[in-house]
């Protein structure tokens, strides 16, 4: 059973005309890692909120169709539960911390399940540990950097241990340096936990390494849907003003005039690679 199912889904927000996703089909698998894009305004945002039950149960509109997430239906199912099951990381790190160390912000989830203190206390550790900020322990969310914060937004979701992890452009406000490492974390969580984790991501460049699969939305619908290398050679990525990493581009051009890779390159070192291979045929 996939962890996450749509079924002809469409949906609109109270008040407006406009349908902000229509015709979703979508299973994803566990332990698979997805990463959505498409341009501004696309829907990204909305099917994010349709899979920790935001859409319908907090913005209501009109929704169709059928969502699944792990195995519950999420128009059935209230926010509460849907919430043990799937963690949110959103673009602006500050707007969800809000307590005064970073123990407690990461203690606060479970504190709310009602574990016992010994299990709380063991999951913080592990959320410290596996994010790698056991040093940022003590300060204050507030004082940190955004890409710290970031980290800290992850570890308090991942102590609830949920199975899906959701995160809408965690990297959007970070300089480059703190985007790569909190990509990073996300690949070594995906390694070290069984986490099926959902990315909506514009620095294609960065994740093209570390995704299973890529979900290319424009104007509320998916339009491309497979392994990262094969979505990104499909021309009506660019088109729609999807930014496609520089060694993928020069790989297609390459290919205008003949030259022919052995492979599709996803960093400069596998374009060095497949270069060096040509020129020794
Ligand atoms: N709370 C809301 N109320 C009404 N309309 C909304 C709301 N949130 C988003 N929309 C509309 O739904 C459509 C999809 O928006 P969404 O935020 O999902 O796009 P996005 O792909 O996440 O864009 P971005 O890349 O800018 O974050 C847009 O037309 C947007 O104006
Ligand atoms: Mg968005």
């Amino acid at each position: 059973m996939p962890i996450i199912e749509m079924r002809n889904v469409a949906y609109r927000y109270p008040g407006s005309n406009r349908i902000a996703i229509r015709d979703i089909n979508l299973k994803i698998e566990a332990g698979e890692y997805v990463v959505i894009t498409g341009p501004s305004g696309c829907g990204k945002t909305t099917l994010c909120r349709c899979f920790n039950g935001l859409i319908p149960h907090f913005y209501g509109g009109d929704l169709e169709g059928e969502i699944y997430v792990v195995g519950l239906s999420v128009k059935d199912t209230p926010t509460s539960t849907l919430a043990q099951h799937v963690g949110m990381v959103f673009q602006d790190p500050e707007s969800q911390l809000f307590l005064l160390t970073v123990e407690r912000e990461i203690a606060f989830g479970p504190e709310n399940l009602g574990l016992p203190r010994e299990e709380i206390a063991a999951r913080v550790e592990e959320a410290l540990e596996l994010i790698g900020i056991q040093h940022l322990r003590d300060r204050s969310p507030h004082e940190l950097s955004g890409g710290e914060q970031q980290k800290v937004a992850i570890a308090a979701c991942i102590a609830m241990k949920p199975k899906i992890l959701v995160l809408d452009e965690p990297t959007a406000n970070l300089d480059p340096r703190s985007a790569w490492d909190i990509l990073h974390v996300l690949s070594d969580l995906r390694r070290k936990l069984d986490v099926t984790i959902v990315l909506v991501e514009h620095r294609l460049d960065m994740v093209v390494n570390h995704a299973d699969r890529f979900i290319v939305m424009n104007e509320g619908r998916i339009i491309l849907d497979g392994l990262p290398c094969e979505v990104l050679l499909n021309p009506m990525v660019a088109n729609i003003g999807v930014g496609v990493p520089k060694v993928i581009r020069l790989y297609d051009e390459l290919r205008k005039y003949n030259v022919n890779l052995n492979f599709v390159p996803l960093s400069s070192a596998d374009f060095k690679r497949a270069v060096l291979e040509v020129l020794s045929r």
